[in-house]
Formats: C-alpha cells, sequence, structure tokens
C-alpha cells in the first residue's frame, strides 16, 4: 500500500515507520520543516527506544520517506493517515481540531484518485462526520471514505505496542474501507490479535472511554493509597488483592504522583466536552479529573510534613522529572506543578532525568540541573524518587547523598519500606 502520514509526531512517526516495517511505503510528513530535514539525515525528534534502528532500516530499503510536501505525498497515496496533535485549547478546554481540519482541507485538494483517509489523532465523537462533511464537494464525489482507527500505543513502548497491539479498532460502516484496513493489518493480526470493526463514532468514543477507564483506575488506587497511609495499610497489597480478580486486572493500579502526560490529561478534559456537547453527565470523569488535579496538592504537603514544615533553604533532589520512564516528555508531568511550589516556599532544588535538563524550569531560580546522579544526590536534605527509571532500582543512597541525616520520599514505591527501615534511613513512600 502507498500510505501518506499527516503529521510526524509521536502517533504520526511511529505508526508511519511500523507501516513500512510491515512492507508499505510510507510517506511521512510534516509543515515542520526543521523537524523534516532532522529525520531525512536520521535524526529521531522524540526519545522512543527502537525507532533509530527502523527508520535508519526502512529509509535505506526506500520504503520509508519524510517530506513537507503534503499535497504532493497525498496524491501519490492510497491511504492517508491523519496524525496531527489535538491538544486542549486553553480557552474552551476543549479539543482543538485546527490541525485536523488543516489536514482536511489539504487532503480535499488534492483528491486525484480514490483514496481512504484514516484519523488516527484522538479525536471527539462525530470528527469523522465532519471532515466527510469538508470532503464531500462536487468533484470528490466517490473519490474517498472517511474511517477512524484510533491508535493505543503508550510512550516508552510504542513500537512492541504497534506490533503487537491487545486490539485493532476500525470504525466505518464501508465494507471496502474495512478491507483495505484488514488487509493493511495483516500482519499484525495474523498474531491473533483482535481486529475489532465497529461504527465511525463508537471508535472515536473507544479511544476517550479507554483513557478515561484507565485514568480512572490509576485515580481509584492513588485515592485508596491515602487512605492506606492513615490506616496503616501496604496499597501495593491491595493491588494485588483486588488485582487477582480478573474483572479487575492487576495492570494500572500502581500508585504515584498522578497520570501526567500527553494523553490522558487531555482525553479525560475533552471527554468532559463531549459529555457536555450532549448533555450527559459523566460525573465519574468529572471526578477523576479533580483528583488527578489536585493530586500534587496531597504530594506537597507531604513533602512539607516530612521535612518537619521547615522548606526554607532545604535542599531537594529529584530523581526524574518526566511523567514517566521510557520517555523525555514533560507534557503534564507531576514535577511541574509540585518542583515550583517547593522553590516558591524556599527549598533549593537540584534534578536528575536521564533524558537530561528540561526547559520547562530554566525560569525558576533556585533550581540546577546535575549530569549524573551523585552530583544531583550529594549533601541533600531529601531525595524525591519522581520517576520510575530503572537506574533509580537500586540505588545505594548512603553512599551516594555523602551526608548523615537525610530522608528519602518514593513517589513510585521503588524500595522495600522494611530495608529500608534496617539500613536506618528515613524512608516515605505512597499509600505504605
Ligand atoms: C496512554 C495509554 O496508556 C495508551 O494506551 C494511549 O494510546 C496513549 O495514552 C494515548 O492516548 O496516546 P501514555 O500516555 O504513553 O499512554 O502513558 P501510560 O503508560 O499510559 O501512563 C500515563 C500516566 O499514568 C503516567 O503519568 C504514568 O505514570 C501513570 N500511571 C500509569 C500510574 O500512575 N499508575 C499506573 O499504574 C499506570
Amino acid at each position: 500500500m502507498k500510505i501518506c502520514i499527516i503529521g510526524t509526531g509521536y502517533v504520526g512517526l511511529v505508526s508511519g515507520i511500523c507501516f513500512a516495517e510491515l512492507g508499505n511505503n510510507v510517506i511521512c510528513t510534516d509543515i515542520d520543516k526543521k523537524k523534516i530535514d532532522k529525520l531525512n539525515r536520521g535524526i529521531i525528534p522524540i526519545y522512543e527506544p527502537g525507532l533509530e534502528e527502523l527508520v535508519k532500516r526502512n529509509s535505506k530499503q526506500e520504503k520509508l520517506k519524510f517530506s513537507t510536501d503534503i499535497s504532493l505525498s497525498i496524491k501519490n497515496s492510497n491511504i492517508i493517515f491523519i496524525c496531527v496533535g489535538t491538544p486542549t485549547n486553553k480557552i474552551n478546554m476543549k479539543a482543538d481540531l485546527k490541525h485536523v481540519f488543516n489536514a482536511t482541507n489539504k487532503i480535499k485538494n488534492n483528491l486525484n484518485k480514490y483514496k481512504l483517509i484514516v484519523t488516527k489523532s484522538t479525536v471527539p465523537v462525530m470528527t469523522g462526520d465532519k471532515i466527510e462533511k469538508i470532503l464531500n464537494i462536487k468533484k470528490n464525489k466517490n473519490k474517498f471514505d472517511v474511517i477512524s482507527n484510533p491508535e493505543f500505543l503508550r510512550e516508552g513502548e510504542a513500537i512492541r505496542d504497534f506490533l503487537y497491539p491487545d486490539r485493532v479498532v476500525i470504525g466505518t460502516s464501508n465494507t471496502k474501507a474495512n478491507n483495505i484496513m484488514r488487509n493493511l493489518y495483516l500482519p499484525i493480526i495474523k498474531k491473533k490479535n483482535r481486529f475489532f470493526q465497529t461504527s465511525r463514532r463508537a471508535a472515536e468514543l473507544i479511544k476517550y472511554a479507554s483513557n478515561g477507564f484507565l485514568a480512572t483506575k490509576i485515580s481509584y488506587i492513588n485515592e485508596i493509597s491515602n487512605l492506606c497511609e492513615k490506616s496503616d495499610i501496604d496499597v501495593k497489597e491491595i493491588s494485588v488483592g483486588i488485582g487477582l480478580d480478573e474483572r479487575i486486572g492487576d495492570r494500572f493500579l500502581r500508585a504515584g504522583p498522578g497520570y501526567g502526560g500527553s494523553c490522558f490529561p487531555k482525553d479525560t478534559r475533552a471527554l468532559l466536552n463531549t459529555a457536555k456537547k450532549f448533555k450527559t453527565e459523566l460525573s465519574i470523569i468529572n471526578t477523576v479529573v479533580r483528583s488527578n488535579d489536585n493530586r500534587h496538592k496531597i504530594l506537597t504537603s507531604k513533602i512539607s510534613n516530612i521535612m518537619n514544615n521547615k522548606l526554607k533553604n532545604k535542599k531537594i533532589t529529584f530523581l526524574g522529572v518526566t511523567f514517566k520512564a521510557g520517555t523525555d516528555d514533560m507534557r503534564e508531568s507531576p514535577s511541574l506543578k509540585i518542583i515550583p511550589t517547593l522553590i516558591k516556599k524556599g527549598c533549593l532544588i537540584k534534578y536528575y532525568d536521564p533524558t537530561g535538563s528540561k526547559k520547562e524550569f530554566s525560569k525558576f531560580k533556585n533550581i540546577d540541573y546535575c549530569s549524573n546522579i551523585k552530583e544531583a544526590c550529594k549533601n541533600s536534605d531529601l531525595l524525591v524518587i519522581h520517576t520510575e527509571w530503572n537506574e533509580f532500582k537500586q540505588l545505594n543512597f548512603k553512599n551516594i547523598v555523602k551526608k548523615k541525616k537525610f530522608k528519602i520520599y518514593d513517589m513510585r514505591n521503588l524500595y522495600s519500606p522494611n530495608k529500608m527501615k534496617k539500613n536506618k534511613i528515613d524512608y516515605f513512600c505512597i499509600g505504605r
């Protein structure tokens, strides 16, 4: 198949590269010339394990190309994937669809023969209807179908999630379109993964309902962890104990600093807006959003308690600042709220992150990036393990802090409280 990807962000880049890996001819396009130039030189704009190797191999075999000429790329392809971003519009908190409609207009002007238009971007219910309406001008009659094919990949696990999906969801009632998609995904659905055809609107909602459900699980266990802390119970045991019930399942029950990233926060907000549009109450998601928005306050006040409410001039080290491990993404990371609050209260912050220093903190005083763990931890009063990178899992804290008295706040529950007690380290964690 000849595939054109519009939008070479996370979803577009990974999907394009993986479709090439599956044997298709793919052209990934973007309006960002710098990004495309870099990709043409083999430089990957995001941190994602394994991606560089696949780009090199598929570019060499000429199955994968990068271009800013979106019009020509559309003309030369049979399947067009819309993979542009749908960020939250900060004024009305709805999903901002301007990039989706810009892409649609490009397609509208370049329909030289039949093309299948596929939305992979996360878009609110009925966006497919709107795209179809825009494309449906006289000269384009019978030259296209618009379908939905939401993407469920996770940052840091993107290639595996794409090539070994739990499910492929295709939203269309059109048999021709469905067959094209089934053929496209055949190499991976042969591996017993599930191919699910449904209506276009249902596919659009499946994406939001999935992310909303996972966000609910996380907020649920986070709130249960608050209760555990007060009642001397280990939340990890609760996760195991409830997760053994197959109806609940043990995944996404890790208590932590709250969900962040480019998806859950944005998608839960957009889901609330869709509900509003259809005059329906989604009280559960509403509560989840509120609960997660407030989580940083609970954690900051815990830090204050740990430091006996004396934060001024306290040296605090953050290990990891991204929203999760395996990514350099800072979007909606809990650290973006916790660190500035601590700075305001007079703390002196140092941080180390395996993906380097972060521009998000450059406007603040009293925060320094350190290029290794030792330098970051030396002489600290408190170490905050914010992100669950493997390199933070086996540290000899006494050796690296080099100070008699220090404390640890492990926001990812990486260490055993009992072992810490034995080693006489003042250790605090989440829900234990
Ligand atoms: C999420 C979904 O997991 C993907 O299925 C989806 O395709 C993607 O959003 C998207 O919509 O594009 P991602 O944002 O990459 O993927 O990250 P996750 O691994 O899901 O983690 C999201 C947040 O939840 C992180 O802040 C993580 O630390 C937190 N989390 C996750 C927990 O606090 N506890 C858990 O048990 C699991």
